[in-house]
C-alpha cells in the first residue's frame, strides 16, 4: 500500500519504518526540516534501539522517503497516518492544535476514497470533530479510523511488530478492513471497535498502568514504614496471573511523554461529562509525591545538601530512551538545586535532551566515574543496564562518603554486603549499612 505518515517522532517514525519494513511504500512527512534532512541521510533524530538499522535499509531499498512537503506525501497515499503530538494544556486537557493543523494539511492533499488513520492519542470524539474539519476543507470522499498507539520507547520497533494487539476503530467496515489488511503481515490480534472504544482503550489502558505504579510505589512506602521487602510483595503479589508482574516494579513514580498527560486528560474528559473521577487524581498526587523521595531521603540522612555533591546517575524518564519529557530527573534536580546542592549528572543517552531542559542548573558528565568522583551521595534515577553492572566496591570507593539512594532497585541485596563500606537505601526495602557506624 502507499501509505503516508505525519509526524515522523517516535510513533510516526517507528510506525513508518515499521510498515516499510513488511513491504510498505512510506513517505514520512515531518514540518521540522532539520528532522527530515537527517533522515533522508539516515540518521535518526531519536534513540531507539534497532531504528537506524530499519531506516538505513528500507531508505536504501526505496520502500522509506522523507519530505516536508505535505502535498508530495499527501497527494498518492491511499492510507494517511496522522501520528503529531498531542501535548497537554495548561488545564490538563490535550492539546489538539498540531492535529488539527494536520487535518488542514490532509484535507488540502488528500485523493478520493482515501483513508484517514488518527494514531495520535485523541480525547473521545476527536475523530469525529476531524472529521467535521476535513469534510469542511474539502469535497473529496474519504474515511476516518482511529487506531490508537500503544508502543513504548526504548523498544518501540519490537512493540509495533509484535504487539499485543492492534485497535482499530471505524464506522465504516471498508476502511476498517483495509487498516487490517495493513497491518497483516505483522501477524499481531486486531481488535475492531467503534471509533470512541478504540479512543476510549488508549486512555483507560495508560491510566490503568499509571494506577497500577502509583498502586505499588505506595505499597513501597508502606513496606519500608512496616519492615517488609517490596521485591518479594511485588513477587508474590504478581504470581497471581488476575494481577500480572508487569508494572509493579517500585521506584521513583513515572513519567515520559505519555502517562503524565494521558492521566491528566482522561481527568479532564471525565470532568467535562460530570464524573469525578478521584481514583485519577489520587495516581497524579501519588506519582507527584513519588518524585520527590530520594530527595526527601536525602534531605533526612544528610541534614543539609548546601554544597554537597549529588551525583545523578540517569536523566532520561526511562532506559534504552534519550526522551526527557515529564522525567523524574526534572523534579529531583530543581529540588537539589534549590536546595544549593552541587548536582553532577551522569545519562547515557539523554545529556543534550537534558541539556535543553535544565540548562545550567546542573552539571553534565561524561561518564559514571566523573559523575561519583568525590560525591557525597549518588541517587539512582533511570535503571540503564550501564548502572546495574556497576561495581559498587569501585564506585564506593570514590565517593567522599558512600551513600546511595537508589529509587529504581537496581542491586541484589549480596552485591551491596559484598562492598566494605556502604550506605544503600532503596524504594520499599530495608536500607543497608555495612562497615560504617550511622
Ligand atoms: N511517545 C510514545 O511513546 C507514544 C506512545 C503511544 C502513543 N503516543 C502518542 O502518539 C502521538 C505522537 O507522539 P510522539 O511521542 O511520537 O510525538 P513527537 O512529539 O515525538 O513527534 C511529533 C512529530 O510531529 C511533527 N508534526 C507536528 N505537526 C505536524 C504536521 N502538521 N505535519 C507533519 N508533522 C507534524 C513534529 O514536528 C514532530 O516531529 C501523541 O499523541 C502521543 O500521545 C506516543
Amino acid at each position: 500500500m502507499k501509505i503516508a505518515v505525519l509526524g515522523t517522532g517516535y510513533v510516526g517514525l517507528s510506525t513508518g519504518v515499521c510498515l516499510s519494513e513488511v513491504g510498505h511504500h512510506v513517505i514520512c512527512i515531518d514540518i521540522d526540516d532539520q528532522k527530515i534532512n537527517r533522515l533522508r541521510q539516515g540518521i535518526s533524530p531519536i534513540y531507539e534501539p534497532g531504528l537506524e538499522d530499519l531506516l538505513t535499509k528500507n531508505t536504501a531499498a526505496g520502500n522509506l522517503q522523507f519530505t516536508t512537503s505535505h502535498q508530495e506525501g499527501i497527494e498518492n497515499a491511499e492510507v494517511i497516518i496522522i501520528a503529531v503530538g498531542t501535548p497537554q494544556r495548561n488545564d490538563g486537557a490535550a492539546d489538539l492544535s498540531y492535529l488539527l493543523q494536520a487535518a488542514k494539511d490532509v484535507s488540502a492533499h488528500l485523493k478520493p476514497d482515501s483513508i484517514v488513520v488518527i494514531k495520535s492519542t485523541v480525547p473521545v470524539g476527536t475523530n469525529d470533530y476531524v472529521k467535521s474539519i476535513i469534510t469542511n476543507h474539502t469535497k473529496k470522499p474519504f474515511k476516518m479510523v482511529s487506531n490508537p498507539e500503544f508502543l513504548r520507547q526504548g523498544s518501540a520497533i519490537k512493540d509495533t511488530m509484535k504487539a499485543d494487539r492492534i485497535i482499530i476503530g471505524s464506522e465504516d467496515k471498508e476502511a476498517a478492513l483495509k487498516i487490517q489488511e495493513m497491518y497483516r503481515p505483522l501477524n499481531v490480534p486486531i481488535l475492531m471497535t467503534n471509533v470512541r472504544s478504540a479512543e476510549m482503550i488508549k486512555y483507560a489502558s495508560n491510566a490503568f498502568l499509571a494506577t497500577k505504579i502509583s498502586f505499588i510505589n505506595e505499597i513501597a512506602n508502606l513496606c519500608e514504614a512496616v519492615g517488609a521487602n517490596i521485591i518479594d510483595v511485588a513477587n508474590g503479589m504478581g504470581k497471581d496471573k488476575r494481577i500480572g508482574e508487569a508494572f509493579l516494579q517500585a521506584g521513583i513514580g513515572y513519567g515520559g511523554s505519555c502517562f503524565p498527560k494521558d492521566v491528566k486528560a482522561l481527568l479532564h474528559t471525565a470532568g467535562l461529562h460530570g464524573v469525578d473521577f478521584s481514583l485519577l487524581r489520587e495516581t497524579i498526587a501519588i506519582n507527584d509525591e513519588q518524585q520527590k523521595l530520594l530527595f526527601t531521603k536525602a534531605c533526612s540522612r544528610l541534614k543539609q545538601l548546601k554544597d554537597k555533591k549529588i551525583a545523578m546517575l540517569g536523566l532520561s524518564f526511562k532506559p534504552e530512551t534519550d526522551d526527557m519529557r515529564e522525567a523524574p530527573s526534572i523534579k529531583i534536580a530543581h529540588l537539589l538545586h534549590e536546595a544549593e546542592a552541587k548536582v553532577v549528572a551522569y545519562d547515557p543517552v539523554a545529556k543534550d535532551n537534558a541539556k535543553k531542559i535544565l540548562g545550567d542548573t546542573i552539571e553534565y558528565a561524561s561518564s559514571v566515574d566523573q559523575a561519583i568522583e568525590n560525591a557525597d551521595a549518588v541517587f539512582i534515577v533511570t535503571e540503564w543496564n550501564e548502572f546495574k553492572q556497576l561495581d559498587l566496591t569501585e564506585v564506593t570507593k570514590h565517593m567522599k562518603q558512600p551513600i546511595i539512594f537508589d529509587g529504581r532497585n537496581c542491586f541484589e541485596e549480596n552485591k551491596i554486603r559484598a562492598c566494605s563500606k556502604i550506605e544503600y537505601y532503596p524504594v520499599g526495602k530495608p536500607a543497608i549499612v555495612v562497615g560504617l557506624d550511622t
